[in-house]
Order: C-alpha cells, then structure tokens, then sequence
C-alpha cells in the first residue's frame, strides 16, 4: 500500500473576494490575528504526516514563497534588539515543511491548477488542501481523518460536512448511497455534483476543501473540459474516476471556516483572538461591552 506522503495547495486564485487588498497581496496571506491564512493550512499538512508540500501559485504570489524562506536580516536584527524568542519564531516558519512552488500560468480553474502539479506527484495517492476552508481540529487533524479513510478503502476521499440546505449551490455536492446515519463518519458516494442548484442538491454534505485523490485523475483532467463558470473543474473530475474505483466521502470533525467569505473571516479572526492568552481577555471584554451598548 503507498502512503499519502504528497500534498497539493492549489493558491492561485485571483482573490476577489477580498479586493481591494488582493489587488496587491495574495488571499493566502491574509492573516488571522498575526498568522497568514496559508500557516495553518500548511501546518494541518504536517500534523496529518504529509512531508512534501506543492503550492500552485501565480505572478502575484512572491510573498508566499518569501513567508515559507529564511529570511536572515530579519532574524539578525531582531536578535540584535533582544527579541530571540520572535527571531526563532520566524525562523522555525521556515523549516516546517518541504515546500515546493510551480506557478499556474493561466486561471483555467480548480481542476487545471491540480493538474499543474502531475509531474510532482507521480504515480501515487496525494491528498489536496484548499486555502478557503480552515478547519480546528476536535482531535486528529481534519486531513489525517480522511488520510486514515484512505489507508483504509484505497481510493478517493472526499472531506465533507453537512452545511445549511440554502448553501449547497456554493460547494460540490454528494449524493450518498444510502441514508447518513450521525454515527457515519464514512459513507459511499454515488455521485457527485459542482456547486448544483438548491433545488437539485442530492443532499446537504458539501465537499469542504480537503481531498485525497489518486493519480489516475491526472489523465482524466488532462481531457475534462470546462464546467461550471467556464473552469476545468476537479469536482467533474473526481466524478470521472468512479469509473475506475468507488468514491467516498469521510465526514469528518472539527470547527470548519470560510475564511474565503468575508463573515467566515471575521469569525475566525475572533474565535482565534479569543482563545489567545495574550488577547482573549481584552477581546472578550470588549465584545461584551459592544453587545452591552447594542441592547
Ligand atoms: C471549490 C470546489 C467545491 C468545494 C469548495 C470548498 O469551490 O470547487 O467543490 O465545495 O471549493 O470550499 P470554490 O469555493 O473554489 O468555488
């Protein structure tokens, strides 16, 4: 059996979501409090046993490539001012993964950008992270959730939860082979539908940012044509596969954001501020005098 050991970070969107300020930075690098978005992605990879890391960037994305470096002036004079607790914090950043970058060189989509990263995976299972969707693990890491799933069925794993019925027309959909019981954290998938109208959604479980795929997908995205919004999409893809093995769906634990959505992004921004030692008191003081004032 070969081990999940690859992971792909597709971060080649444009951002528009959170324009004006992704005119000129990436949406990776947004922080949450004082931590770029893309950190704690990267650190779900590894809590999960992923050694090798490949973001998809584009032009725009120097920053990134720049956050996951070394930087030696930095260090050097936070050293020379006394703060060697910042200076090995921001040199650990550096040394947390095995991180690669290729650049995807034109937005065809989610499917396109996955595809871009053929040659680096090869021929064995990988697993894939979406940079919108962040998830706080209960226990085990939601990646190494669906990695266990892997180990278990050998095949494609697709991360999801149950989201309001209103939201389905926002995520790929599944339709499940029978009836979810709460106690099923893996069940059989039949189909799988992008982003389907309301009306049309074959359930409420949504595919929520975290993969693991099996490499002969490449061949199948390398003839899927555009779907949804003119985009090569990996949904279509995947779909595709089930032609070669079964799909299944790993439902698994912990407190998922959007942080792609502006509202997601504020919550986490205050959830995380809150749980900080060094922040949580003063924002939940604050909070409570807001909610005082709005009575
Ligand atoms: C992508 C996928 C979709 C998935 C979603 C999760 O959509 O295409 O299947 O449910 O991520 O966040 P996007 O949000 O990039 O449009």
């Amino acid at each position: 059996m070969q081990r999940v050991r690859k992971a792909v970070i597709p971060a080649a969107g444009l951002g528009t979501r959170f324009l004006p300020a992704t005119k000129a930075m990436p949406k990776e690098m947004l922080p949450i409090v004082d931590t770029p978005t893309i950190h704690f992605i990267v650190e779900e990879a590894i809590k999960s046993g992923i050694d090798d890391i490949l973001i998809i960037t584009n032009s725009t994305k120097n920053s990134m490539e720049n956050y996951f470096d070394v930087n030696y002036e930095l260090e050097m004079r936070l050293k020379q001012a006394h703060k060697d607790a910042l200076a090995d914090e921001v040199h650990q950043i550096a040394s947390l993964a095995n991180v690669y970058y290729i650049r995807q060189k034109e937005p065809k989509g989610l499917g396109h950008a996955i595809l871009c990263a053929k040659s680096f995976i090869g021929d064995e299972p990988f697993a894939v992270l979406l940079g919108d969707d962040l998830v706080v693990p209960q226990d085990k890491p939601a990646l190494q959730q669906l990695i266990d799933a892997y180990n278990d069925k050998q095949t494609t794993i697709l991360g999801v939860q149950k989201v309001p019925h209103s939201e389905t027309n926002k995520y790929g959909i599944v339709s499940p082979s029978k009836e979810v019981r709460p106690q099923d954290t893996l069940f059989k998938v039949t189909d799988f539908v992008e982003k389907p109208p309301v009306e049309k959604a074959p359930s409420d479980y949504a595919v929520l940012g975290r993969y693991v795929l099996t490499p002969d997908l490449f061949e199948i995205l390398e003839h899927t044509q555009p779907g949804v919004g003119g985009e090569i999409q990996l949904t279509d893809a995947i779909r595709q596969t089930m032609k070669n093995h079964p799909l299944y769906a790993c439902n698994f634990t912990g407190e998922r954001y959007d942080i792609g959505d502006k509202f997601g992004y504020m919550k986490a921004s205050i959830d995380f501020a809150l749980k900080r030692s060094d922040l949580g008191p003063k924002v939940r003081d604050y909070i409570k005098k807001l909610a005082k004032d709005m009575q």
